[in-house]
């Protein structure tokens, strides 16, 4: 994409478009320069910026922290299967929040620009439907547009979507869909991801909203019985909770009655995940929470603000999303621990215990001798998110120098009581393999 301008892009989208006035209170002049505030005009006109971007709530705080890291990771290993890298940001925003903190845009663009490019391009698509948020985004993207990182934002997803499989048919693909609710996520439009071609790396990162699912489904509140729910879901936009589902299975779900609103959320998800599962073997859940609680208040277990569904085929990038979730989630996590005499992890968030992952790490041995970026690749996809590398890395210590479960081949070793990455570790002694 680096090698490509703007002008390759089709005149479809420019020619029907309207001009519309800069939504800025002031001029440009003062206006991006990192950190700063940025003087939007705010309203829902097409040349207003919307409220949402007035600063950035804590929870988009996480999600940015998630995808930034992860499009980090991504950009330095996709490089080595010397394809051109093509990142999509379907619902993109202005590219930086009122407060002066960067948007997905313009996170995705400065990892781009952070990175050695070597020898593939790396280029970028945005779209956004709201005019004053495409021209804040030109705007704010005004260098990476010049330099060929990125083309000029599109009016709609679905046209980015549609020049992203036009010219990427031979590119790795990374699409990030964070609308503000469902309705935009019909699945049909976003099964066109899962269904490239499956000898090239695509990867998905959904923003999955249960709560306007909910809202949608017919506002049923959290404490409401399966019967009222099916009351309300009658009443609901239920055509289109269907095309974003794929189906109506979900309704058996959320009536229920033997489901509380926690295990709801649980069951509609994974039902969505599955969805999603016949098109990527790797598909996970990430919640991203609110930290509603008080300093004083004891931890619960709550709704997710929302999951970010990621999708991949490529067990190594669920070696590194797990890293990246993991770490974003810490503070979240913690607070069921920290400070607090007993553990309060919710059950659904608890980690698996660590017996049953040397377990797993054994069992993967014991099919045949494996380096140990082969466990990782092998057991992280059973417990995702539950547990950092770091620590996947010390139970195979323990598994070789303190239980004698593993046996490393110790001619690839440099210190007696140090495994390394070219380490084979068996589940038999070597004389015996
Ligand atoms: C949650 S915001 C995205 C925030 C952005 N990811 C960020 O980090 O700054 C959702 C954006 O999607 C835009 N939008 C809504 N429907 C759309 C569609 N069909 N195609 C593209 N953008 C859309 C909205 O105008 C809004 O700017």
């Amino acid at each position: 994409m680096s090698s490509r301008g703007s002008d390759s892009r089709p005149n479809l989208f420019l020619s029907t478009r309207k001009i519309y006035k800069a939504p800025f209170v002031r001029a440009e002049s003062n206006i991006f320069t990192s950190g700063r505030l940025v003087n939007y005009r705010y309203g829902s006109g097409p040349d207003e910026v919307d409220a949402f971007f007035n600063a950035k709530k804590p929870w988009s705080k996480v999600k940015d922290k998630i995808v930034g890291d992860y499009i980090h990771c991504y950009l330095q290993t996709i490089q080595r299967l010397e394809r051109p890298i093509l990142i999509v940001d379907g619902f993109s925003g202005p590219g930086r929040f009122g407060d002066g903190t960067a948007g997905s845009p313009l996170i995705i663009c400065d990892a781009i620009s952070a990175t050695d490019k070597g020898r593939v391009g790396i280029g970028c698509l945005f779209a956004d439907t709201h005019p004053g948020h495409r021209t804040a985004l030109e705007r704010t993207l005004v260098e990476h547009i010049k330099r060929g990182v990125s083309e000029k934002p599109f009016d709609d997803w679905s046209e980015a979507l549609t020049r992203a499989l036009e010219v990427g048919t031979n590119s790795t693909l990374f699409f990030y869909l964070d609308p503000y609710g469902i309705k935009d996520l019909e699945f049909d439009m976003v099964k066109r991801i899962y269904e490239r071609d499956p000898r090239r790396s695509t990867e998905v990162l959904i923003n999955f909203n249960f709560r306007t699912f909910m809202r949608m489904s017919g506002n049923w509140g959290y404490g409401d019985s399966a019967s009222e729910v099916s009351l309300k879901v009658k009443a609901a936009k239920v055509d289109t909770v269907n095309r974003v589902m794929d189906g109506d299975y979900w309704k058996a779900i959320v009536t229920n009655p033997s489901f509380d609103k926690i295990a709801r959320e649980d069951a509609v998800v994974n039902a969505y995940m599955e969805r999603v599962r016949r098109f990527f073997p790797f598909v996970y859940a990430i919640p991203v929470q609110d930290k509603n609680e008080t300093e004083y208040a004891v931890p619960g277990d709550e709704l997710a603000r929302y999951h970010l569904i990621f999708g991949t085929r490529s067990r190594r990038a669920v070696r590194y999303m797990n890293d990246v979730a993991r770490n974003a989630l810490a503070p979240y996590l913690n607070k069921f621990k920290d400070g607090l005499l007993f553990d309060m992890t919710p059950e659904r968030r608890q980690s698996a215990p660590r017996d049953l992952v040397k377990e797993e790490i054994v069992k993967a041995v014991t099919v045949k001798p494996l380096l140990r970026p082969d466990i990782y690749e092998i057991v992280i996809p059973k417990f995702f998110m539950q547990y950092l590398v770091k620590d996947y890395h010390k139970m195979i210590d323990e598994l070789t120098f303190k239980e004698g479960r593993l046996y490393p081949d110790r001619s690839t070793m440099h210190r007696k009581t140090q495994l390394n990455d070219k380490t084979l570790l068996s589940a038999k002694p070597w004389g015996i393999v």
